[in-house]
């Protein structure tokens, strides 16, 4: 039977990626938030160490995030995407390109990080078509690889759930192997010597399937949500050059790295290799409205721009596609990060948060600390059989404690908001501590 209207049940919403027997047993509930702290329904102030799902980068109810969307609200609420348009999306579209590492100069939009990813992938098959290259139909993901909840997106991901939950996915797709290397990296800060080696994996993919066939690469530049992987020094690189020797386009999913996480605009510019393709969400409206974008090389996006005019040159686009209020809120966010220097904040932080992550080696089942920009992950050793229950305990805790972290596998995660001030890293730190010394 329905639950009755109006009670609040917490029965009917079946919850996204969530222990729902656990949650509906004891809640945890946010009822407002305010730059670094949420407040739970008991009153209780919560840090955020994870800006939201790495998302809330500028911080919560930032002012002119807040007023563009009421004004944007009161003025003009929708208006078509296709065929039609309204001038914010451009003015957001002119203003994000001129933020983009250079070449990648025109941008799709899209409703979050798994709609950037397919619409990435579906712009490469594309791209090699409208060329004349129709025979390359495969796509390259990596092991470990997260890029969001879409059929593109969990075939080029390198998630076993995914795989034993869903069945074939997509067809043509082919994995690299994931970067992480415990034995030869543990605590190691920044990039990890050892492991470029395995970008060399690609030229044997390549091989096997025949480079005629491979249409793109995608990757994480930094993997966030398998738990804070970061690349080898030289992986990237090699990626790049690899896929420009058989004409492969590289995609960068930048969902997580994009905005300001690494210190730099994007993850592109912090390792010094620019892809054909970066694939955003997130960070893009500090999370507050849902957006994505895409952005891609002047030759792609020139690629299409042929036939009769009147003709629509690219099948693909969202009812939201730039959605009035989306563009608004974008706005606001990126006039709020560049007004207090976001962007480029957490390199000034960066070895602040580095120190004191790293002072947590040493403690109850710590195997491994990991950081790079305003990323921190810790590495636990999970109990015997029972895999995740470790780290699960640990974000229970540090919930009561009044710090949210975020788990995935044995893995703690972090990612505070850009505007966090060193007594705040403090307080994570001390906390973390504190409930590390206390884990079973
Ligand atoms: C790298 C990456 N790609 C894609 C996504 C999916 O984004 P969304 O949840 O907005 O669909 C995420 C989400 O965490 C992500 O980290």
């Amino acid at each position: 039977m329905n639950a009755p209207v109006g009670t609040n049940n917490l029965d009917a919403f079946w919850m996204p990626f969530t222990a729902n027997r656990q949650f509906k047993k004891a809640p945890r509930m946010f009822v407002a938030a305010d730059r670094m702290h949420y407040t739970t329904a008991e009153g209780n102030k919560v840090l955020d160490a994870t800006a939201g799902l790495w998302c809330v980068n500028a911080g919560h109810n930032r002012p002119k995030i807040v007023e563009a969307i009421r004004q944007q609200a009161g003025e003009l609420d929708y208006a078509p995407a296709f065929q039609m348009g309204h001038p914010k999306a451009f003015e957001l579209a002119s203003k994000l390109v001129q933020l983009t590492p250079p070449g990648l100069d025109h941008v799709m939009f899209t409703n979050s990080g798994s709609e950037s990813v397919e619409t990435a992938l579906k712009t490469a098959l594309a791209y090699h078509r409208v060329k004349g290259d129709g025979s390359r139909f495969r796509l390259i993901g990596r092991e470990r690889g997260y890029h969001g909840v879409n059929f593109g997106g969990i075939s080029v991901g390198g998630i076993v759930a995914n795989r034993k939950m869903f069945g074939t996915l997509l067809t043509g797709v082919d994995h690299l192997p994931h970067t992480h290397d415990l034995e030869r990296n543990a605590f190691t800060r920044l990039q990890p010597e050892h492991g470029a080696e395995r970008a060399d994996e690609l030229e044997r993919i390549i091989t096997l399937h025949d480079p005629s066939t491979i249409a793109a690469v995608i990757v994480e530049p930094v993997a966030g949500s398998t738990g804070v992987l970061l690349p080898p020094k030289g992986y990237l690189q090699k990626l790049r050059d690899i896929c420009d020797k058989h004409g492969i386009l590289l995609i960068f999913d930048e969902v997580i790295t994009g905005f300001g996480r690494l210190g730099t605009p994007f993850g592109a510019d912090y390792f010094g290799v620019t892809p054909d393709i970066i694939v955003t969400a997130k960070g893009l409206t500090n999370g507050v409205i849902p957006m994505g974008a895409v952005f891609v090389k002047s030759e792609i996006h020139d690629a299409f721009m042929h036939g009769p005019e009147h003709m629509i040159e690219f099948f693909h686009g969202y009812t939201y596609s730039g959605n009035p209020m989306a563009s608004a809120a974008a706005l606001g966010t990126l006039e709020t990060y560049q007004e207090e220097g976001l962007l480029t904040r957490g390199a000034e932080l960066a070895s602040y948060w580095e120190e004191a992550l790293h002072s947590l080696k040493g403690l109850p089942h710590v195997i491994d600390i990991r950081n790079i920009g305003l990323i921190g992950a810790i590495e636990l050793d999970p109990i015997a059989g029972e895999p995740t229950r470790r780290a699960f305990s640990a974000f229970l805790d540090a919930y009561n404690k009044g710090l949210l972290i975020r788990t995935t596998g044995d893995i703690i995660a972090m990612s505070p908001p850009l505007i966090i001030e060193k007594g705040e890293i403090d307080f994570i730190i001390e906390t973390l501590g504190s409930v590390l010394k206390s884990l079973d």
